[in-house]
């Protein structure tokens, strides 16, 4: 017995020695401490000895169980710290390499231009209300003076979704409809609405199928021509700088009596003519006029009691002038370095 336990010992350090993987270690389990490995076969054959023989057998077979058992476990834990120490040492990340930049994302060039309007507007106690892209025919255009069959219609080639009374607006005129219909005649409005419109215009560098517009209207008593020129003139000024020059042309559109053209002296060139205001010294940036009587009757306002006035300001025009973008296309083609660099831009 104690030459065989002799022999195992022996057997048993060298194996020990050799090992390395963790299959190394199941193996090495069952040859000497599994179920059938060679230190719990030595106990099954104790019934056959004498009791003295048995108490030292039995002592003995303990004493190498519990040799191998310790050795066996504490190889089992340095191989499994070995194991993990290559792995750890693989998956190293050297934090002295310089870093990847991560591009920042830029706010949309146009709804910076947009909050800007809203918030001008805000300040002189404007409410910024929203309306339907999909409107019905009745906002859109019989409202606002342009019943059916009307030729001016022609002029803004619309998108019609369902028959001829659903479509995407064609301007975001609508709203104003919508609002003082909201209101039944009763309450001052003073609102604006940025928005999307639709027309369906061959897209180019000047022209988009979709627009946005940024659509104002106030209703009250005695507003006058003279008080959009003051209000359109203020807004000018806090937005394209202070010695901005408005100037007013008359227009004609169906929902104001009288209509204008609002332009602003070029803030490129201050007037002198220069490639972005085509050497005329002035910018077009939108229409705007005093609320047409019928309108505001069609929309249960008393003309005789009520005045307004609405504009609509062009804000891709607005924001391609005062960041020099030459094609309109450049706020629908997302492309991250066209608006991280009016980013930086702004920055400066
Ligand atoms: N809705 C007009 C357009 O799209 C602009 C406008 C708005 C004109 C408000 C007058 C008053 O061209």
């Amino acid at each position: 017995m104690k030459e065989k336990i002799g022999a195992i010992k022996l057997e048993l350090d060298k194996d020990l020695e050799t090992i390395k993987t963790t299959q190394d270690i199941v193996d090495i389990k069952a040859k000497y401490i599994g179920k059938n490995g060679c230190i719990t076969e030595l106990t099954k054959n104790m019934k056959d000895l004498s009791p003295e023989e048995r108490k030292e057998a039995g002592m003995l077979s303990n004493e190498i169980k519990n040799y191998a058992t310790s050795k066996i476990l504490g190889k089992e834990e340095e191989i499994n710290n070995a194991i993990l120490n290559e792995k750890l040492s693989k998956e190293a990340i050297d934090i002295t390499l310089p870093g990847t930049e991560i591009v920042n994302g830029a706010p949309s060039i146009l709804e910076k231009v947009i909050e800007d309007f809203e918030e001008v507007f805000m300040s002189m106690g404007y409410d910024v209300v929203d309306g339907p892209e999909l409107e019905e025919d009745r906002y859109n255009f019989e409202l606002l003076g342009l019943p059916k069959g009307h030729p001016a219609r022609d002029a803004q080639d619309t998108f019609y979704v369902k028959g001829d009374e659903l479509l995407l607006r064609s301007h975001t005129s609508p709203v104003q409809a919508r609002v003082m219909t909201s209101k039944e005649g009763k309450e001052p409005v003073r609102i604006i609405c940025p928005g999307k419109a639709y027309r369906r215009d061959d897209d180019d560098a000047t022209h988009s199928h979709q627009f946005t517009q940024i659509e104002g209207l106030i209703v009250d008593k005695d507003i006058k021509l003279s008080d959009l020129k003051g209000t359109v003139t203020v807004i000018c000024k806090k937005l394209f700088g202070e010695d901005t020059v408005t100037r007013f042309r008359p227009s004609y559109y169906q929902f104001t009596e009288p209509s204008v053209e609002m332009d602003i002296s070029c803030f490129n060139c201050k007037g002198k003519g220069c490639n972005i205001c085509k050497n005329s010294g002035w910018i077009t940036i939108g229409g705007a006029g005093v609320v047409h009587y019928d309108v505001l009757k069609g929309c249960g306002y008393d003309p005789e009691k009520w005045s307004g006035f609405a504009f609509g300001f062009g804000a891709e025009r607005c924001a391609m002038l005062k960041y020099g973008i030459s094609d309109i296309r450049t706020f629908y083609n997302v492309d991250l370095r066209e608006t991280s660099s009016f980013d930086r831009k702004e920055e400066n």
